[in-house]
């Protein structure tokens, strides 16, 4: 303890000289060009957060500055509902300028928009840039960021003069996971959620780990069975030369800044060339996007032709690669220990220090053992076991994961006590298969988005939007009016 409170005064002093930079800016003006007319100013803020909520030895009553983004632009005050996004692994401007549809619902239910940057990402950094050093690390739990979360809907609705408006939570991914544990956790605080594309179940170890690289190989495969085995086929071409270590013909071939010298190297570009499917197929949408990187319109269709345009397997499949890593076309050569991190999540960390932060989480509660293996998938035989994830992460952060504890804790599938929560999925998404994809009750409600990609029914409304998301977008308007009317009736009898 007296290590970490003895740093606390100096980080803070330091984190301050960090808010000057005036990020947020860059934000909105590169949005300009590609964001929805409904897209607000969002006024960045800092919340002053308990640091430890579960041990009140270890940090005393410190605090850190937790940073959110709110608009009160559609709001009707202290009255109209709270939309509240349960911010997940990355910068919460990246979330905030990907989720339109909370904000055009907003202006049609008059409500408060509020995005909270979840501890340990973008600049919540409890501890500066000592946060991923052991022990400072150990606050980033699941449980730490709902009671944050929590923690701050209350105040924020004390400051506000609104304690009586209704709060809904929404989130996608690991953000809609938080958001159903918010509800599962909360009930008193948040009236209903919003959980689209959230893995509940087989982030929980309840699911089969073949399914995700299965399902990243089905959305190649059904732009045409002729592109799956080209991919193939190019990664088989790949692993031949490997097997006769012709190292430099390999790095000629896929352009990379160093040859490869082991297999360990080999290991890396399967990883760094498997990712970008896995990007692909999470985000394919029907126009270009800049969230996670830059993506064309219907990536994976792009990539199929790319993939079937002549008969060089090793020429399409880098050009591929560069759809994902050279979107910006001014790589001379795919480094591919710095485009691509291989951690505890086979599907991607991502980059900097949000990904050293997700791959703690990943070493800890939530559970990504999924293999590749080239007989349900197209990519090469790539397994991630309990064991490897076991040896991986006490080697890296001195942790053993507990496979067990997410289902433990948050209910697995045992959810038929619960209420208010729509789950919703894209038949695109790789993510949908580990989530809950059948209603289970008439208040747990399943909606499936077809040709939908990963949480595409959180962004804002575009031209190219297929019928089956703007069906989804009515039918969660609807339902989120319902709970608003039900919590608001339920606030008045309790008075
Ligand atoms: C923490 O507790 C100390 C001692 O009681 C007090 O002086 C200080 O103001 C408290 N700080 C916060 C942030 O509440
Ligand atoms: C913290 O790390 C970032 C990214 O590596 C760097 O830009 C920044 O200067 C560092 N800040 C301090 C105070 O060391
Ligand atoms: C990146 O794209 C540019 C423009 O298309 C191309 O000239 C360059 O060779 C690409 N880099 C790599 C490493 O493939
Ligand atoms: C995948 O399996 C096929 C046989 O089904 C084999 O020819 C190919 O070399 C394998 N590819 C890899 C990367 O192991
Ligand atoms: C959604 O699609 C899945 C997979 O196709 C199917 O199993 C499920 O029953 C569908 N759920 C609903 C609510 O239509």
């Amino acid at each position: 303890m007296s290590e970490i409170a003895a740093l606390f005064p100096l980080l803070l002093t330091l984190f301050s000289a960090q808010l000057l930079q005036a990020l947020p800016q860059t934000y909105l003006q590169s949005t300009k060009h590609h964001g929805s007319e409904m897209e607000p100013q969002f006024t960045e803020k800092y919340f002053s957060q308990t640091l430890d909520h579960f041990n009140f030895n270890s940090m005393g009553n410190a605090t850190f500055s937790q940073r959110y983004l709110i608009t009160d632009k559609y709001w009707k005050k202290g009255y109209g509902p709270i939309f509240f996004y349960t911010g997940n692994e990355g910068n919460i401007w990246e979330f905030a300028l990907n989720s339109g549809f909370i904000t055009e619902l907003a202006a049609q239910q008059r409500a408060l928009v509020i995005f909270a940057e979840h501890r340990y990402y973008g600049k919540s950094l409890p501890f500066g840039n000592d946060s991923f050093n052991i022990p400072q690390v150990s606050l980033l739990t699941v449980e730490q960021a709902l009671a944050d979360y929590a923690i701050m809907i209350t105040e924020l609705k004390q400051q506000l003069a609104a304690t009586d408006c209704p709060v809904i939570v929404f989130g996608g991914s690991y953000g809609g996971m938080l958001s159903v544990y918010m509800r599962l956790k909360y009930p008193n605080v948040v009236a209903g959620a919003l959980a689209a594309s959230a893995p509940i179940l087989s982030t929980a170890g309840m699911g089969d780990s073949r399914q995700f690289f299965r399902d990243v190989t089905a959305d190649f495969e059904n732009i045409d069975p002729g592109c799956r085995d080209a991919v193939r086929g190019a990664f088989s071409q790949l692993k031949h030369l490997a097997e006769h270590q012709e190292y430099s013909r390999i790095q000629a071939e896929f352009s990379l800044c160093k040859p490869p010298s082991s297999p360990q190297d080999i290991h890396q570009l399967n990883g760094m060339l498997r990712n970008a499917f896995t990007l692909m197929a999470m985000l394919d949408y029907p126009y270009s996007t800049h969230f996670m990187g830059n993506m064309p319109a219907n990536p994976v269709k792009v990539a199929c032709e790319t993939m079937m345009t002549g008969s060089d397997l090793l020429a399409n499949l880098r050009k591929t690669a560069g759809i994902v890593y050279n979107a910006t076309g001014v790589l001379t050569c795919f480094d591919m220990y710095s485009l691509y991190l291989d951690c505890a999540d086979p599907t991607g960390c991502g980059l900097g220090f949000d990904s050293m932060a997700w791959d703690y989480q990943a070493c800890t509660e939530i559970d990504l053992c999924y293999e590749s293996n080239n007989v349900t998938d197209m990519f090469p035989p790539m397994s991630f076991t309990e064991k490897d994830r076991e040896l991986y992460c006490s080697k890296r952060w001195a942790v053993i994961p507990r496979p067990d504890w997410l289902k433990t804790q948050f209910w697995g599938d045992a959810l038929s006590t619960a209420s208010n929560i729509i789950f919703s999925n894209g038949d695109l998404d790789p993510w949908a298969n580990g989530g809950v994809r059948k209603s289970l009750s008439s208040s747990l409600i399943a909606v499936n988005i077809s040709g939908g990609a990963h949480h595409l029914d959180l962004r804002g409304s575009n031209d190219a939007d297929p019928e089956s998301v703007i069906t989804a977008r009515k039918m969660e308007a609807d339902l989120i009016s319902q709970w608003v009317k039900m919590e608001r009736t339920r606030l008045q009898q309790s008075l």
